[in-house]
């Protein structure tokens, strides 16, 4: 059998569609996003985000799901390959890929295992166990993450749970989950927007979110707030690391590139709109401070729930379970990435002479476990632990991978797929069996000079904002 042939793939469109908008959809939608968007302009953040996502994320979901499908391999043999046709060496961006791969999984694992705690307890408090949340939020919060067997426990719990999916493989494992899991986060979602913007006092919330701050695009204002778009649109759309590579490999020639990406794009924006709707008018009929990140997810969230009466622990319930599956649908594909990646690296290029999946799937768990274990023995940097530069091991962690690698990798991509692959194979790829390509002049303006110069912006954005240079708020 071919190399193309035995690479069993998505089942069906549309469990890859759930796939990759599972990958998409993630905490970066649920605790980023609606935050960004309220501190940052409002209507003013949204219309900068989805310039953004159209010039610029538009073009590099594009260019890594037309490399994976027409290698029909993930981002270390795709970029092998690339290469060798090239005469260039393009390795590195095989291991820029597995590596930040490895670094955000590193971290975000430690965060799933905090989302299935709270569901777990949530639920606890739900049948009135013991086990279930007390106490004030913020305080059960610092408890529990300075609880270093728990927050370990919890972090590795969901590693294992990651590593089963994927085991289980493509089809069998990752569709399977996302099929069902994308589908109920929506319905989840939708239950508790009608919760959240039906309790009094929840359009101060709604004010918050979308009112625009104009002032926000007037001078030095205007690059801080494209900064901030920008570094939140890429990550949210899982760019520059390969993941939409490899997703883009399982893809069969039929398929429309060009709807397949703007669907994924369409589909995580309309879900960090909907997950605002959710979460700010609740916080504000509460009349709780906004906040953004763990403290937004795990303590003023469990405010909101615990000052629910009844209902609460059934909407603690149903969100955190929701957060859950957004975490588990993205930690699967990162995992697909390591794992792909692995198989590629001891085969030479060629998965099928490397190691087998389940070996390479076990051994990127035990990588990513023992990371997950310092970022859960580091109880965000509050027990303690030696840490590298000043950071606490998670923010570390996601320096390297959000803050670097990542933007710099979708930067590379999109310059390769501009000027050295070029437009004449991307047009061949992308209209296979009869498909159209519609917007190939605007496509290839993107990809070889708009997003290099978006990327390049929202590289050193993200370094400006993990370093506090204050270079963007002059
Ligand atoms: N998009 C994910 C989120 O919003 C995070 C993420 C970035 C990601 N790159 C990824 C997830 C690659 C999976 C694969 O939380």
């Amino acid at each position: 059998m071919s190399e193309s042939t035995d690479r069993s793939g998505f089942n069906s469109y549309f469990g890859f569609l759930m796939a990759a908008v599972g990958s998409a959809v993630g905490f970066g939608n649920i605790w980023g996003f609606p935050y960004k968007m309220g501190t940052h302009g409002g209507f003013a953040f949204l219309i900068c985000y989805l310039i953004l996502a159209v010039l610029v994320g538009f073009a590099i979901m594009f260019g890594e799901l037309f490399i994976g499908r027409r290698e029909m391999l993930g981002p270390m043999g795709s970029y092998i390959n690339i290469g060798k046709r090239n005469g260039k060496n393009l390795k590195f961006m095989g291991w820029l890929a597995m590596l930040s791969a490895l670094f955000l999984m590193g971290f975000y694992c430690t965060l799933g295992g905090y989302v299935l705690k709270y569901t777990i307890a949530n639920i606890g408090t739900l049948v009135n166990a013991g086990w279930g949340m007390s106490g004030e939020a913020g305080a059960y919060f610092t408890a529990f993450t300075t609880d270093q067997t728990q927050a370990v426990a919890w972090a590795v719990i969901f590693v294992v749970l990651t590593a089963f999916i994927c085991i289980g493989g493509v089809s069998g494992g990752i569709e399977k989950f996302c099929k069902i899991g994308m589908p109920l986060l929506f319905v989840i979602l939708i239950v508790i927007i009608i919760k959240s913007v039906t309790l009094p006092g929840s359009s101060a919330g709604l004010a918050f979110i979308f009112k625009p701050q104009w002032d926000m695009l007037m001078g030095k204002e205007f690059v801080n707030t494209l900064g901030s778009a920008g570094g939140q649109m890429f990550f949210s759309l899982s760019l520059g690391m390969g993941a939409m590579i490899t997703y883009g490999s399982y893809l069969t020639k039929k398929e429309n590139l060009e709807s397949s990406a703007w669907i994924i794009v369409i589909c995580d924006t309309i879900v960090a709109l909907m997950a605002a709707l959710a979460v700010f008018p609740a916080v504000f009929a509460f009349g709780m401070e906004p906040a953004g990140g763990p403290g937004l997810l795990f303590v003023t969230m469990q405010s909101v729930f615990d000052s629910m009466g009844a209902i609460g622990p059934v909407m603690g319930t149903l969100f955190y379970f929701l957060v859950t599956i957004a975490g588990i649908s993205s930690s699967i594909s990162l995992l697909e990435v390591v794992t792909v990646s692995l198989q590629e690296m001891t085969g030479k290029g060629d998965p099928n002479k490397g190691w087998s999946r389940k070996k390479a799937v076990l051994t990127g768990a035990v990588v990513v476990g023992i990371m997950n274990i310092i970022v859960a023995l580091d109880g965000l940097g509050a027990t303690g632990l030696p840490q590298p530069l000043g950071k606490c091991w998670l923010d570390f962690f996601d320096l390297l991978a959000e803050g670097i690698m990542m933007p710099f990798g979708a930067l590379v991509m999109s310059i390769i797929v501009g000027w050295v692959i070029g437009k004449d194979a991307v047009v061949k790829e992308a209209t296979l069996e009869g498909n159209k390509f519609h917007e190939v002049g605007m496509f290839m303006a993107c990809t070889k000079v708009i997003a290099p110069i978006g990327m390049a912006f929202i590289l050193l954005g993200q370094i400006d904002s993990f370093f506090g240079l204050g270079l963007f708020s002059l």
